[in-house]
């Protein structure tokens, strides 16, 4: 390619928040921008991915202290595991960078600076919602407390998720701080605004401009029309972010700065790598640039980046992005993502049990360039991927590699059998090529699996197996499966953006070197292949339910160490929220009893599951309990403890539990049961 044509692009993917596991809907977007950055690069163009970790934040700041560790410490770790989890993805970014970085502190200052100086910014006594125990403004998310229409308990102070009424804070019934249980306060505050309106006008020309989708556009002149509000910028201290400059006690509000991070992490690239910084994020002197920049998000977060975030950017004297591109959200068979249902799927435990390139083939099939959802079904999942990659690519190879090893010598022919059907294969690369472009990858995953039926209906009708066996007609053999592995090597070079492992060791049979869309023009002739390995295997069902499984233990872990950490610092601070009060009938309806463990054994692929046998001195019972942490089975048996002997059986994925433990401890390593010799006897009531 020569180098006029050559493109130099910057793409980002949407920052993802530093207090949390990354989950499949995170991984829809992050596999959606590495298809476009590795097809950019198969087509020889530059294409640089430069993100971060969202590390600011006052859920952050909380979480910090609930662990009892700095903000610092919390946000390393995440970002250690974060990026393990883009890595097994196979997401081929150049930089993954912290909005808590230097490089982000001097941009913040530098755009706030020069909107200050523009006059932009302006200063507001507001009135806020206020812990008087934790000292601190509460965000909306912290202050809960009962609908003020059907009066349910705990509801957020936007909306009520029992009765579906809306409303603001201040209408909440018994309103309390999440934080520390207290009744809130209203306090006055000084709050830094950025007037955004200053820039309409500006923003009403960029968003039509053919930068951001329809749908989209169509919104934000929605938006404009309605007159823009000035938008709060600051945060008060406490606040895990960076101070404002020439002010005591306020903070940047963390989506000022998140989107900064694209630029500080580009930054940082630039002063490893040598890469000239202004190319990329200042207009040149005709305000021009040569090089693009796009943003892949999701709709949920379209707002900040295409009026905020550009206003910023006009503001502080850097170009405007060629383009927004914005994606729907993640449903999971068929219903939004949802903890209780185990549907919020965390990518590790995902990565625990299935391999990376099936998820991003199922998204590819899936994707489009519009904010339309989509659904991941995990059943169309399995056998999309058994019927189209194993199914008909990968076979194409596996029918035709093993004549061309056994009886050719591993030879290709030097001609091939039919150039017409060929020419099919080269000639179908432009329209890929330009679905990929446009983010239309379900088409051009269709137009493939297209070409991948092409392929093996000619080996059905050509039937080398058949032909093999007359002594003449053997070369037709090798022409045939010659054909074939040539129509195999132009289908995984066009899939190659999407599959780049399964075309890695594609590349090693083909023995030619890294395929390049280029190179499908030039098929391979008397060229010599290697021996055929298998190189993707069908993905079983209980695979994917094992993985469904484990995932909903991890949630129910997750959860109950979310509630010991939230209740550890309730008792901090001298508060113990205790659950609403039940009638001394609820409680008698439990049948509590001493029982003595028998047996105690592991329970194959269960991460924190013990399998106990427990005699009630007349029957035994079988429970599945959650101490694998704290106790080897071997020291549990012979011991004695408490069970909920009356709780109805429940079938768990290793068999029926049919009772439950109890057990005191802060978890761990130290969930205590009944020492072995305090006198208690199996089956013994507890009340
Ligand atoms: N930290 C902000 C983004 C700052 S960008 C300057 C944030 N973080 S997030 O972790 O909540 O989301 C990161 C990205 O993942 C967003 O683009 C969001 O739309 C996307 N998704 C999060 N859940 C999703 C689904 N269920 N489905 C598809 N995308 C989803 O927002
Ligand atoms: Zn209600």
């Amino acid at each position: 390619m020569s180098n006029a044509s050559k493109r130099k692009i910057l793409i980002t993917s949407a920052l993802p928040y530093a207090n949390g596991p990354i989950h499949l809907g995170h991984m829809l977007e992050y596999i959606q921008t590495d298809i476009w950055a590795r097809f950019q690069r198969l087509r020889g163009h530059s294409c640089i991915f430069a993100w971060a970790d969202d590390a600011h934040g006052t859920p952050i700041m909380l979480r910090a202290q609930q662990e009892g560790i700095e903000p610092q410490e919390l946000i390393d770790r995440m970002k250690a595991e974060h990026e393990r989890d883009f890595q097994d993805f196979l997401i081929s970014y150049d930089n993954f960078h912290s909005t808590h970085s230097e490089e982000n502190r001097q941009f913040a200052e530098e755009i706030y600076l020069a909107a200050k100086e523009k006059g932009n910014i302006v200063i507001k006594t507001v009135k806020q919602a206020y812990d008087p125990e934790a000292k601190m403004f509460l965000p909306d998310r912290f202050v809960k407390g009962e609908c003020p229409k059907c009066g349910a308990a705990d509801q957020y102070g936007d909306n009520c998720e029992v009765c579906g009424a809306t409303y603001s804070t201040t209408e909440l019934k018994n309103p309390y701080s999440v934080i520390s249980g207290a009744t809130p306060i209203e306090k006055d505050s000084e709050h830094y605004f950025f007037k955004v309106s200053d820039y309409a006008d500006f923003l009403k020309t960029w968003v039509n401009s053919g930068a951001v989708q329809k749908e989209i556009a169509n919104k934000m002149n929605e938006w404009l029309e309605g007159g823009l509000n000035d938008w709060d910028i600051s945060r008060d201290a406490p606040y895990w972010g960076f101070k404002i400059p020439d002010t005591k006690d306020k903070y940047f509000y963390v989506w000022l700065d998140a989107p900064i991070g694209y630029i500080a992490s580009f930054k940082n690239l630039c002063e490893r790598e040598g890469i000239d910084f202004d190319e990329y994020w200042r207009n040149d002197a005709s305000g021009n640039n040569n090089t693009e920049l796009y943003h892949f998000i999701g709709k949920d977060i379209a707002y900040f980046h295409t009026l905020f975030w550009p206003a910023c950017l006009k503001a502080g004297n850097f170009r405007m992005p060629s383009a927004v591109f914005c994606h729907g959200f993640l449903n999971v068979n068929g219903q939004k993502m949802s903890k209780s249902r185990g549907t919020f799927i965390q990518a590790r435990v995902f990565l625990d049990h299935l391999p990376a390139e099936p998820l991003r083939y199922y998204f590819a099939a899936k994707l489009s360039n519009t904010v339309d959802d989509i659904d991941l079904n995990l059943q169309d999942f399995q056998q999309r991927i058994n019927s189209d990659l194993v199914g008909k690519v990968v076979n194409i190879a596996s029918r035709c590699a093993g004549f061309i090893s056994k009886k050719f010598a591993g030879q290709l022919s030097s001609e091939l059998a039919d150039s017409e059907l060929y020419q099919q294969f080269i000639d179908a690369g432009e329209s890929i090529a330009q679905n990929y472009e446009d983010r239309r990858y379900s088409k051009a995953m269709r137009e493939i699996m297209a070409l991948a039926d092409v392929a093996n209906q000619y080996v059905d009708e050509k039937q080398p197996w058949v032909v093999i066996k007359d002594e003449n007609r053997q070369h037709e053999v090798q022409d045939v499966c010659s054909l074939g592995i040539n129509m195999f090597r132009a289908l995984i070079t066009y899939l190659k953006p999407v599959v780049p492992e399964l075309a890695k060791k594609s590349e090693d049979f083909l023995n030619a070197g890294e395929l390049s869309w280029a190179s499908v023009a030039a098929p391979l002739k008397s060229h010599e292949i290697k021996r055929f390995k298998p190189l993707m295997t069908r993905i079983e069902e209980d695979r994917v339910n094992a993985m469904l499984e484990a995932n909903r233990e991890q949630l129910a872990a997750a959860a109950a160490l979310h509630s010991k950490t939230a209740k550890n610092k309730d008792s901090q601070l001298g508060k113990d929220p205790i659950s609403p009060t039940i009638e001394y009938d609820d409680f008698a309806k439990i049948d509590l009893r001493i029982a003595k463990i028998i047996k105690a054994e592991h329970v194959d692929g269960a991460d924190k599951l013990l399998q106990l046998t427990l005699d009630l001195g007349d029957e035994q019972r079988n429970v599945f309990a959650g101490i694998k942490s704290a106790y080897d089975p071997a020291d549990l048996e012979g011991r004695m403890t408490v069970m909920v002997a009356n709780l109805a059986p429940r079938k768990m994925r290793f068999g029926v539990s049919e009772g439950m433990l109890l057990a005191a401890g802060p978890g761990g390593k130290d969930i205590f049961l009944l020492s072995p010799d305090n006198g208690a006897q199996a089956g013994m009531r507890v009340k």
